[in-house]
């Protein structure tokens, strides 16, 4: 079956004559309804990555297809969420969720049904007619994934959805997006940091490393659904993980930091579920 999106030998340089390689040589396909957690040091090229899939973005060399179709700008069927909700302050949460379906033209009417299902699906009916700035990181990040999916995308592209909330709240949304995938069976392209974010979301774990960014590892998740936060499964498929990049992550300290530099006790400490890689 031909894969939903496809990169081809997709290079991404920057910096003067392209000397820095964001990405070198990627290939990926993702098949029609699958969650792939994309993890990885800071700087491998994660959100690069999904940035070209988005189409906001385009590659040095190489093929973004989707459907077979090369990407050339961003469209519908693809959606991106960020850390940061991006909301309008001056606009309620149901004015914000309408948003993209005004600016697509669709009809008052069905505006309003699919705003009302949406909001439904993230529990935000009831504070629909709050302002960003009287919700919660968590309401906030709600609000995003209804404005992210009242257009009906086949795609959902996330960059780190979830990294600004504290870990409770995360749990709690982790658990949402599950149902509302679930639910929906859209394909999922979700960035993370954190090793139990992906173990936990993921039918698959794609791992990237860096200098240059490329894929180091694809990993088939076959644990059943819905998972929970703290099952045993998920622990040890973190762990695992987590062994993987650390690899790459004391890769970047040291070309980073001063030549005197060494792992402390042999390596970086490993609780699973530590964000890997940010503030190096
Ligand atoms: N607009 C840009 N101009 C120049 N260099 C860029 C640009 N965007 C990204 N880069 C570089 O490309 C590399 C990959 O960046 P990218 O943001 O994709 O990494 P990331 O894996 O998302 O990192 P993080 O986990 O910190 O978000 C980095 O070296 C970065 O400095
Ligand atoms: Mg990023």
């Amino acid at each position: 079956m031909e894969p939903l999106i496809a990169l081809r030998g997709v290079t991404k340089a920057w910096g003067a004559a392209g000397s820095r390689l964001a990405l070198s040589r990627v290939d990926l396909d993702i098949a029609e309804g699958e969650f792939v957690c994309l993890c990885g040091p800071s700087g491998c090229g994660k959100t690069t990555l999904l940035n070209l899939i988005a189409g906001l973005e385009r590659p040095t060399s190489g093929e973004v297809t989707v459907r077979g179709a090369p990407v050339r700008g961003p469209g519908p069927e693809r959606t991106v969420m960020f850390q940061e909700s991006a909301l309008f302050p001056w606009l309620s949460v149901q004015r914000n969720v309408e948003f993209p379906l005004e600016m697509a033209g669709v009809p008052r009417a069905e505006r309003a049904a699919r705003v009302e299902r949406y909001l439904k699906m993230v529990h935000l009916w009831r504070t629909r007619d709050s302002h960003p700035h009287e919700l919660s990181g968590g309401m906030r990040q709600r609000a995003a994934m209804a404005r992210a999916l009242v257009g009906e995308p086949s795609i959902l592209l996330m960059d780190e959805p979830f990294a600004a909330l504290d870990a409770q709240t995360r749990d709690v949304l982790h658990a949402e997006l599950e149902r509302i995938w679930l639910e929906t069976r859209k394909t999922v392209v979700f960035v993370t940091h954190n090793v139990r974010e992906a173990a936990r979301l993921g039918d698959r774990v794609v791992m990237m490393g860096t200098r240059p960014g490329r894929i180091t590892r694809d990993l088939a998740v076959k644990l059943a659904r819905p998972r929970e936060a703290n099952d045993q499964d998920v622990t040890t498929l973190a762990g695992v993980i987590e062994r993987e990049l650390k690899i790459e992550i004391e890769k970047v300290i040291r070309e980073e930091l001063d030549d005197a530099w060494t792992p402390a006790g042999g390596g970086l400490p490993g609780a699973a579920g530590r964000d890997l890689g940010g503030g190096i």
